[in-house]
This record gives C-alpha cells, structure tokens and sequence, in this order.
C-alpha cells in the first residue's frame, strides 16, 4: 500500500488527490444575489447535507485569488440562496456557470437556463432542474488555514416536479432524478445499481 503524507504534496497535488477520494460528491448548483440584484449561479461538490432537524445543508466556498468568490460574497451580503440539483440533462449548462467570469456576468444567462422566482429568498432557482431547495444562511464557518469558508444554511422550502416523486412514500426517485455527481479531475458520474438495505435492528 502507497501511504502519502498530503502536506509532503504541493497543495494542489493534496486537493486534486483527495477529491478522487471523497467520492462521488453531489452538486449544489447556488443561486445567489448580490446587494445590488446581481443575480449568481455556481457549482460546487464541497456540499452535504449536514443535519436533519433542523435541515441544514454545507457549501464550502473557496477563493478566487485573494478575493472572495461571488458566491460567498453574495450569501455574506444577501443572505439567502437556492441549491438546484443537477441531472444529467443538465451537466454541460452546470459547467458553463463554473465559469470564471466577473460579478457583472448573470450565469443563468450565459448558460441558457431560466430563472424561477423563489417563495422565501431574494436569489432564483435552476428553473430546468428537477429538484431546488431555497436556504437561508445560518452560520459562516471558516477552515482553519484554508482558504474556503463553508456556509451553512437551512432549507426553508423543497421545490419538486411530481414526475420525480415516488407515490408510494413521496420520497425523490433517484432513477427518475438521475443527478449528477463528480469524481476526480474532470470525471463525472451518473447514478449506478440502486438497491436498498434494511438497517439492523438494536
Ligand atoms: C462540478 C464543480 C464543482 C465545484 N465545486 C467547488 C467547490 O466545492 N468549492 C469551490 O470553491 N469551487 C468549486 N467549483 C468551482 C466554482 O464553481 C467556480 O470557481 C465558480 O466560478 C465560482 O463562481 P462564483 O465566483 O460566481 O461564485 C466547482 C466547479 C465545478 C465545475
């Protein structure tokens, strides 16, 4: 077995090999608003769902240089913000808003994608996309010696099309769904086999 030491690696070396790692990850595709209206949307696979009740979802945002990405800049400022969950219809319109491109530039427009209006928060939703959730942000937590800042938010609205959703327990059918998730380098992937696993009882 190879053991690496990561901080022995170039700091971009340690990240690319850890997110081969820690895969797959999901997608929140962020929509964000500026003070002044700009309207955001970017990807990011440093995201998880991290408690239940109540809901509470982590976006770690990183920088651009020294400068904060619009992203986080935005939820500082504004802090409301929509995750639309990409499928794999929408894999090279998600890729087009990663894009590094200045605040001025909407990336629901340089991607083709329409806006749908949020109930709860001030920034749109991925109108094409199955599944959006809105969130309000709770807490910015920083890495310790990182430069990424992971944002905290609490889902306070689930925006879903029926065709997605099983009748028998309302529950989102991942078959029907078909997210994307992204592996290592520039790899991505779509879902495999489902099956389920009763829990153990005691
Ligand atoms: C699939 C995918 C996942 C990404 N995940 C992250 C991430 O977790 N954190 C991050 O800071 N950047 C991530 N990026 C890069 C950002 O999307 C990119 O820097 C984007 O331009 C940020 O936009 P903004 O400045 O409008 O916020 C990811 C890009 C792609 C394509």
């Amino acid at each position: 077995m190879q053991s690496i030491d990561p901080a022995t690696l170039e700091p971009r070396a340690a990240y690319r090999l850890l997110a081969s790692i820690v895969v797959p990850r999901p997608i929140a595709w962020v929509g964000s608003v500026s003070l002044n209206g700009m309207v955001n949307l970017a990807p990011f696979s440093f995201y998880n769902l991290v408690a239940g009740d109540p809901p509470t979802v982590m976006v770690s945002v990183g920088r651009r240089g020294t400068q904060p990405k619009d992203t986080l800049r935005n939820v500082q400022d504004v802090p409301g913000f929509t995750l639309s969950v990409v499928d794999e219809t929408l894999a090279a319109a998600m890729n087009q808003t990663s894009a590094d491109v200045g605040p001025d530039i909407d990336e629901f427009t340089l991607a083709g994608l329409t806006r749908a209006p949020s109930e709860l928060v001030a920034a749109p939703f991925v109108a094409e996309a199955a599944v959006a959730l809105e969130a309000r942000v709770v807490q910015l937590v920083p890495v310790p010696d990182a430069s990424y800042t992971m944002v905290l938010g609490r889902i306070v609205r689930v925006h879903l099309r029926p065709e997605i959703v099983h009748a028998r327990d309302g529950l989102v059918d991942a078959t029907r769904l078909r997210p994307l998730a992204r592996l290592g380098g520039d790899d991505y992937a779509g879902l495999g086999t489902v099956f389920a696993l009763r829990r153990p009882a005691g």
